[in-house]
């Protein structure tokens, strides 16, 4: 990307081309896919695609297991659009850049962010497959996207003090409930990544007050936040954190279990779609 080219103009143009690619189609709600969890997208009824290739800013993912499009439907007969494809900061990426699409989705309207991601998990108690509501996050990347001028539509010292909208949450818990969904909740603690985490780390973290650890979801809520955009994060925990059982890292074997869970996160994601009220 240029740099004689602003921010605030990436925006603008990446949401042009976007409202120009799905009609008049008004997306009230975001979802951001993460590793494995891409089959979400394909409930989404009456879809347009736009790869990110078209989309102005974007950039083509090189993570094997993430899409690199939009797509724009209904979902439990409410207007979404999913981000299926992130780009992360160990990609190269700077924190800007990762958030782009946020920023685009805020330009398009979109009020509500449900993000998800694959996540390591610290709690002793968390098996492969469990389902964690984010109740709260750690940024340890040591980036923030919000970091340099303030953009229009932000402000310089964004609150933090409710990530996760406690209402979303409610929600989330009932509808788990409801449909025999075990959903835990906890704290993501986000690194940069690209390595996992040493047995060292992941006892740093525990003390730190983390119950699971990944390399992304931070920066976007940071951003979601700083729009006034009510978010809902949920893990999929795809492994014991390094150091916590005798097995080895692979993102084959993240991927394996994300995609074991992906129905039933999918069935979560749009109980919640179709359980909101415009304040819930
Ligand atoms: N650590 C960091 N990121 C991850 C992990 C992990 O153990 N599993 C899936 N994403």
């Amino acid at each position: 990307m240029s740099r004689l080219v602003s921010p605030a103009d990436v925006i603008a143009s990446s949401a042009d081309t976007v409202t120009a690619a799905i009609g008049g189609r008004k997306p009230r709600i975001a979802i951001v896919l993460g590793s494995g969890l891409g089959p979400l997208a394909d409930r989404i009824e009456s879809a347009v695609r736009v790869p990110y290739g078209d989309i102005p800013g974007f950039h083509v993912p090189t993570v094997q297991g993430h899409q690199g499009e939009l797509v724009v439907g209904t979902l439990a007969g409410v207007h979404v659009i999913a981000q299926s494809g992130r780009f992360h900061m160990y990609e190269g990426h700077s924190a800007g850049d990762a958030v782009l699409p946020i920023r685009v989705f805020a330009a398009l309207g979109v009020e509500t962010l449900i993000v998800t991601n694959a996540a390591g998990g610290i709690r002793q108690s968390f098996r492969p497959g469990t389902l964690m509501l984010i109740s709260d996050h750690l940024n340890l990347t040591g980036r923030n996207p919000l970091e340099g001028p303030v953009l229009e539509g932000e402000t310089r010292f964004p609150d933090m003090s409710v990530p996760y909208d406690a209402g979303l949450r409610a929600t989330a818990r009932a509808v788990a409930a409801e449909r025999g969904i075990t959903l835990d909740e906890g704290t993501y603690a986000a690194l940069l990544g690209p390595t996992y985490e040493t047995p060292a780390e992941v006892r740093m973290l525990e003390r730190l007050g983390a119950d699971a650890v990944g390399m992304s979801t931070v920066p976007e809520v940071i951003v979601a936040r700083a729009r006034s955009m009510r978010c809902l994060g949920i893990s999929t925990i795809t492994n014991a954190a390094a150091g916590t059982s005798s097995a080895l890292l692979s993102h084959a074997d993240v991927m394996d279990v994300a995609r074991d869970v992906g129905a039933q996160l999918a069935d979560l994601v749009s109980g919640v779609i179709s359980a909101m009220t415009p304040s819930s």
